[in-house]
């Protein structure tokens, strides 16, 4: 991290962390931040769902929800990008605060509940995206909607046009009952609606489905017996956490999804589970509470294809896009793998 970046973020850790999460995003809209252009070599270019990526590191869902950093984004290192999530219509969100960062536990909560400009203000700056690497949108649902599972297909179809790759997320908790709809019948229902969407755009685009790391053993199976069913191109594991346990910070009380470095553990457990249960047949992208090399090269490592992060920016900044690819391309031939696919999975069984 360079002497700016330290700097710049201590200031930040001093502001409300939504002012801060506010000011992050003009200083790169104004060009600060390392711009290393996605990251690449033999070993870290790799394939998911059918889209070439230069390396398996992702931005995830929520840091960028209104598309409004897609070209400054391109730059920072990353392999491929998911912003939003985006609903039909614009809308609030809850009322602040609604973000806590948790700094002795190195995690977020938040609880923003889908705070977003709407499907048309994001279709209009996907329109002007850069193509330098895939771009995904995470599709999310009006919280006053009458029909919450058609809000899904509704932004695919009204996006899609611009997309690599669209994400069904039911697995927010942010939003009452949404995570409801990630029941068997719900969410075949659900994906059908989506998979009509897709038929309709005038090009086919993977569609993913993002889970929740809170799911038991039997609601995992159902949920991989439904993506496999809808053909699903690829399943995000996971989203936040209700779960609270081992935390120390003042903020650990607040309602909402916990992200971070207490995330990692649960998250590459269902990570693994998952990989055992679609018998390595559906591509995996493993999130949540990756902060280092080691972490990204343990999730593919437990069954992982790409992986994404967003919590430990806010520790260590966006040059930590660059030092986890570093370290990962480094980890990858010490291991003796030529390629990021060769490593997929090879450890599953600790995590099981
Ligand atoms: C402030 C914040 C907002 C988020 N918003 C979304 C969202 O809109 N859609 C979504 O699928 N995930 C959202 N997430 C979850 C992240 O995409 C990711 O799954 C989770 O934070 C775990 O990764 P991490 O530990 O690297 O942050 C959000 C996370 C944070 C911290």
């Amino acid at each position: 991290m360079s002497l700016l970046e330290r700097a710049g973020l201590a200031v930040l850790h001093r502001m409300d962390p939504e002012q801060a999460h506010d000011m992050a995003h003009k200083a790169l809209k104004a060009g600060f931040g390392p711009k290393p252009g996605p990251i690449s070599s033999p070993r870290l270019e790799t394939t998911l769902a059918g889209m070439t990526l230069a390396n398996p590191l992702g931005l995830a869902a929520g840091f960028d929800k209104n598309a409004t950093l897609l070209h400054p984004l391109a730059h920072c290192g990353f392999g491929f990008l998911e912003v939003g999530a985006v609903t039909p219509r614009a809308q609030p969100g809850n009322p602040k605060p609604r973000l806590f960062r948790l700094g002795e536990d190195r995690a977020v909560i938040n609880r923003f509940g889908f705070n977003n400009q709407g499907m048309e203000a994001a279709a209009e700056r996907l329109a002007t995206r850069p193509h330098s690497l895939p771009i995904g949108l995470n599709l999310g649902a009006n919280k006053d909607s009458t029909d919450r599972a058609g809000d899904f297909a509704r932004v695919l179809s009204h996006c899609g046009a611009f997309l690599d790759f669209a994400t069904v997320n039911v697995s927010s908790p942010n939003t009452e009952k949404l995570r409801d709809l990630q029941g068997k019948d719900a969410l075949a229902a659900l994906l059908a609606g989506v998979m009509e969407a897709r038929a309709g755009l005038p090009r086919r685009i993977p569609v993913f489905l993002k889970i929740a790391p809170d799911l038991s053993e039997a609601e995992l199976a159902d949920v991989a017996e439904v993506a496999a069913n809808a053909r699903i191109d690829a399943i995000i594991a996971t989203n936040t956490t209700l779960d609270r346990s081992g935390l120390t910070s003042p903020h650990r009380d607040q309602a909402g999804g916990l992200s971070g470095a207490p995330l990692f553990e649960k998250s590459t457990r269902v990570l693994a589970r998952l990989h055992r249960l679609t018998d390595g047949n559906i591509p995996l992208v493993g999130v949540g509470g990756i902060a280092t090399a080691e972490q990204a090269y343990a999730k593919i490592r437990a069954g992982a294809t790409a992986v994404q992060l967003y919590s430990a920016l806010v520790y260590s900044g966006i040059s930590l896009v660059t030092d986890i690819l570093r370290g990962l391309d480094a980890l990858l031939e010490r291991d003796g793998f030529d390629t990021v696919a060769a490593a997929v999975g090879t450890e599953r069984e600790i995590w099981l």
